[in-house]
């Protein structure tokens, strides 16, 4: 885990509200595994108290970014930002990643809700070429989709704007219940609800599935206790969203 001050390269809007903030990192851009985040003090001021959460959306070392939607403080603040200032960054954060290399799975199913979709450009990237990669992509609208660095993307409108009328969900099920994909796992990120309907998809379909569990956070480094997430299993009462996750097999957490 590395704290810097790292140099901001750019701010872009990519999509109506949704910006792409890359900044400069050799070490964290060395270390970072899909599945991670890093944790931004987004203002030398004391409001916001607290760092923000995010995701690694591109690594391409020493740059790094990511993508987020301007909804509250922080996020403005953020979107504020000006090429050559410097951001107090802490990270790579969470020792849950997403796993990669293990034998015994040939197809990835990634399923994304909204700006769920952040940590799977830099998950597609690491996945081995011989994977095949199928992606399905939920939004709002055509406007929100975020396209950049996915494969074989299906995409999911809820006003039907583009792709399937209805949600990523619906999308995912009809999908998974007409095609036959060999050795498939399942890697989702997105709303809670979302990611527990492709959890309760995966468990019926006997397919191993990661979810990358997010939560509103404090110290993102289990120091403070604020992120606790329930253990199905025996050996443990709670996990910490922060350091034993975010990226969890979905039968090992009660989300
Ligand atoms: C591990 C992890 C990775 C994340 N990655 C990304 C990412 O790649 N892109 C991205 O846009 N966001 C991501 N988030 C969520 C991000 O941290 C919040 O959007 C951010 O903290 C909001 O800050 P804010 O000051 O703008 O909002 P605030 O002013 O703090 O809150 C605005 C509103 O958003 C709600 N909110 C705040 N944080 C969360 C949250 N974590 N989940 C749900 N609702 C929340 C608040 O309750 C409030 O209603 C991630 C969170 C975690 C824990
Ligand atoms: S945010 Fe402090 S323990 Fe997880």
């Amino acid at each position: 885990m590395i704290q810097e001050h790292c140099r901001i390269q750019s701010v872009e809007e990519i999509a109506p509200n949704i910006f792409e903030l890359s900044f400069v990192s050799q070490a964290i851009s060395a270390q970072v595994l899909p599945g991670q985040f890093v944790n931004i003090r987004v203002e030398d001021s004391l409001l916001p108290l607290l760092r923000r959460p995010f995701s690694l959306f591109s690594v391409d070392a020493p740059v790094v970014s990511i993508i987020f939607n301007a909804i509250g403080i922080g996020t403005k603040l953020l979107s504020q930002k000006k090429p050559g200032g410097t951001l107090d960054i802490i990270g790579p954060l969470g020792n849950g990643v997403f796993p990669l290399d293990d034998e015994g799975f040939a197809t990835a199913l990634l399923v994304a809700g909204g700006l769920g979709v952040a940590s799977f450009p830099f998950l597609t990237s690491r996945l081995s070429e011989t994977r095949n990669i199928l992606t399905f992509v939920g939004a709002r609208t055509t406007s929100n989709v975020i396209r950049i660095g996915l494969k074989n993307i299906q995409i999911a409108t809820d006003d039907g704007s583009e792709g399937f009328h209805g949600t990523v969900v619906e999308l995912f099920k009809a999908f998974i219940n007409e095609q036959s994909v060999p050795t498939p796992r399942i890697y989702s990120c997105g709303p809670m609800p979302m990611m527990r309907a492709v959890a309760q998809i995966a468990k019926e379909k006997n397919i191993p599935c990661y979810v990358a569990l997010e939560c509103e956070m404090a110290c993102g480094i289990g120091l403070c206790q604020g992120c606790p997430v329930e253990s199905t299993m025996d050996d443990k009462k709670y996990n910490l969203v922060c350091k034993d996750g975010p990226v969890f097999e979905a039968r090992k957490v009660n989300f």
